[in-house]
């Protein structure tokens, strides 16, 4: 069987959804109640402190899990219940531009939901084979540019045979390792990553880092294939659950969940915000 089982193409669920955080507001009530009476002392006479600092959740201790049972298109290593999936390989680069994408994601319609204009620094994380970043970097030309970032450097050279190519001057290749993407602090605006974090070895550390760099009001949008969707034909580790990616991100305070859009056939655009404080 392929990595990605395909069965039937689904129909789209339309539509824009808000939700409240799991646990996010809640948990950081509970911590703040609880706090020990030194911390609190601490914090009041300590002069100039930062809030950014005070608001970072505890990470679940252990981070990560490992299991000797598990899916075999997984890495046996969990994160928050979740097994992390094995990462998609370059020899695999044929499927990612397959001509039937355009029909089973839609991509236009994830740019139109992207919001994208002249002059955004965009991060697409994972950008394997540059589908998304080629179709990025004309819609924020002449003043923007594109990190395309991975941990293969296989991908990142396909993406700069395309860039010559469509001679496309506003792409800079990123190679990232499993827990940094090596993007730079406060400067980019948008995040994205299109069926990549699910395959994080290190989806806390990565998180850490990508919160860093994205600016204060920039965002960070997620989109992965339905998992509450038995419809939709990818191997169930290859899937998140709208549900589990609030979950994960109640971990970072420093970004608001702003929407959930629907739009897509098979996957869930998820978007988050920086604070310029959090909560
Ligand atoms: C399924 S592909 C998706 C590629 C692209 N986003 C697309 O939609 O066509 C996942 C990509 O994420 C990359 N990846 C996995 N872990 C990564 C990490 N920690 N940092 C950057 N890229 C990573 C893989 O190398 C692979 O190219």
């Amino acid at each position: 069987m392929s990595m990605f089982d395909r069965i039937t193409p689904t129909a789209g669920a339309g539509g824009t959804r808000r939700l409240a955080r799991p646990g996010g507001v809640a948990r950081w009530n509970v911590i703040r109640g609880v706090g020990s009476l030194s911390a609190t002392l601490w914090v009041l006479l300590t002069p100039g402190i930062w809030a950014d600092e005070l608001a970072v959740a505890p990470p679940p201790r252990p981070l990560y899990e490992y299991r000797q049972q598990h899916d075999p298109y997984g890495i046996g290593k969990f994160y928050m219940g979740r097994e992390i999936a094995r990462v998609m390989s370059y020899r695999g680069a044929g499927w990612l531009d397959r001509p039937e994408r355009v029909r089973e994601e839609e991509p236009e319609k994830l740019l139109t939901a992207l919001e994208l204009k002249d002059g955004l620094v965009v991060a697409d994380v994972g950008a394997g084979s540059g589908y998304h970043t080629l179709r990025i970097a004309p819609r924020v030309a002449p003043r923007g540019k594109v990190l395309a970032c991975d941990i293969q450097q296989e991908m990142l050279n396909l993406i700069a045979a395309k860039a010559r190519k469509n001679q496309l001057t506003n792409i800079e290749l990123i190679r990232g390792t499993p827990s940094d993407p090596r993007l730079p602090p406060d400067a980019v605006d948008l995040i994205l990553m299109v069926d990549v974090y699910h395959e994080f070895e290190f989806p806390y550390e990565m998180m850490e880092k990508l919160v860093a760099a994205l600016k204060v009001g920039g965002r960070i949008v997620f989109v992965e294939f339905r998992l509450e969707d038995d419809r939709v034909p990818i191997l169930r580790v290859h899937k998140m659950s709208e549900r589990q990616i609030l979950q994960e991100m109640s971990l970072f305070p420093q970004l608001e969940h702003e929407r959930t859009i629907g739009t897509l056939p098979w996957q869930h655009i998820v978007i988050f915000r920086k604070r310029s404080t959090p909560p």
